[in-house]
């Protein structure tokens, strides 16, 4: 069975082919990053128009990449939210389309599922029940996972995003945007007890992180101008403030739901210090850990289709006249 995914829910373009849920045989991303770059984040409208300029040479490239044609497709999963609305219903109208014109079954896809799902296309090992943790620019979820379409929600962010916070805090301090990954390197050079920052809520499985934010943007008030060479210290400390509370809760959230796995996901899974903490920290009381090699973490459509896939398997097929939610139930 050979599964289209499309995924437009933010500003990555995406298309994918994958065979049974689980063998990527294409896996295009067109990263709308040096569009934005210049506004500092996300400009909606201008994301739902670069869209539709790509989302056609994408999914010629997914097919070609892939080495199938149109008839060849079984299967059309496409994300269907949350995400910015004008965003969404490039990908979603397009692959009512597809679906409608290939004579073949669509399946609308919770773009959060899809990210933990992105575990399925490297590991066979990992089956049911896992608590997952979401964790993206938009995102910071945690869930309890007992099938593809048995999913509870049992703690998510307040106010920002974990990646928000990474992206405000690098915009503040200059270097540049999305600010994730350069924070990440950064802090390598770093002492990540330099500065001391505030860890927000502990206790509980929900997360808030603009108290964080706050805190840096008053430390950098205060001390006027930072140097270059106080930077590697600084983000270090500040991104150890956002591992230790995703850590410490999600480990809580599995040992709460007396779970064993924990399925790390989104596009702060490719952080190396998050990936190396939690994989420590969890397995030293016995939970393992999966998480997505880094090309997975952030948007794509692989993920798309893997969870697409399974939701068919279960029965969960849409009908045309599915619509795009910017926050849809899962
Ligand atoms: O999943 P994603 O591609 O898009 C959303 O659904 O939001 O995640 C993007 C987020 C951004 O906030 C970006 O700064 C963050 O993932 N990110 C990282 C790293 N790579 C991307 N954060 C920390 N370390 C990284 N290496
Ligand atoms: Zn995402």
């Amino acid at each position: 069975m050979l599964i289209l995914g499309i995924e437009t829910s933010c500003d990555e373009t995406a298309a994918a082919v994958v065979e049974e849920g689980k063998k990527i045989l294409s896996n295009c991303v067109h990263s709308q990053i040096d569009i934005h770059r210049r506004y500092g984040g996300v400009v909606p409208e201008v994301a739902a128009r670069s869209h539709i300029e790509v989302i056609g040479p994408i999914l010629s490239a997914a097919l070609e990449d892939a080495g199938i044609s149109w008839r060849d497709i079984d299967l059309v999963a496409v994300t269907k939210g949350p995400g910015l609305i004008g965003s969404l219903l490039v990908g979603l109208s397009i692959g009512k389309a597809i679906a409608y014109a290939c004579r073949v079954p669509l399946v609308g896809v919770n773009h959060l599922t899809a990210h933990w799902s992105s575990i399925f296309l490297v590991n066979d090992e990992i089956d049911f029940p896992f608590v997952s943790l979401v964790v993206s620019g938009g995102h910071t979820s945690l869930f309890l996972c007992r099938g593809i379409d048995e999913v509870k929600l049992l703690g998510h962010t307040l106010d920002d995003a974990a990646g928000e916070a990474l992206d405000k805090a690098a915009k503040l301090l200059g270097l540049g945007y999305p600010g994730g990954e350069v924070i990440d390197r950064l802090a390598k050079q770093g002492n990540s007890q330099a500065y001391s920052f505030p860890r927000a809520i502990r206790g509980e499985v929900n997360f808030s992180f603009s108290g964080l934010k706050t805190a840096l943007v008053n430390l950098v008030k205060k001390k006027g101008e930072i140097e270059e060479s106080e930077l590697p210290d600084l983000v270090a400390s500040y991104l150890e403030a956002v591992v230790d509370v995703l850590c410490e809760k999600t480990i809580r959230a599995a040992k709460e739901a007396g779970i064993d796995k924990i399925v790390l996901s989104g596009g702060v899974a490719a952080n190396g210090r998050l990936r190396e903490r939690l994989k420590a920290e969890a397995e030293g009381v016995g939970i393992k850990v999966f998480i997505p090699p880094v090309s997975l973490c952030t948007d794509n459509a692989a993920m798309v289709a893997a969870a697409g896939y399974r939701l068919f398997l279960t029965g969960n097929t849409d009908g045309l006249d599915l619509n795009a939610s910017s926050r849809p139930a899962i």
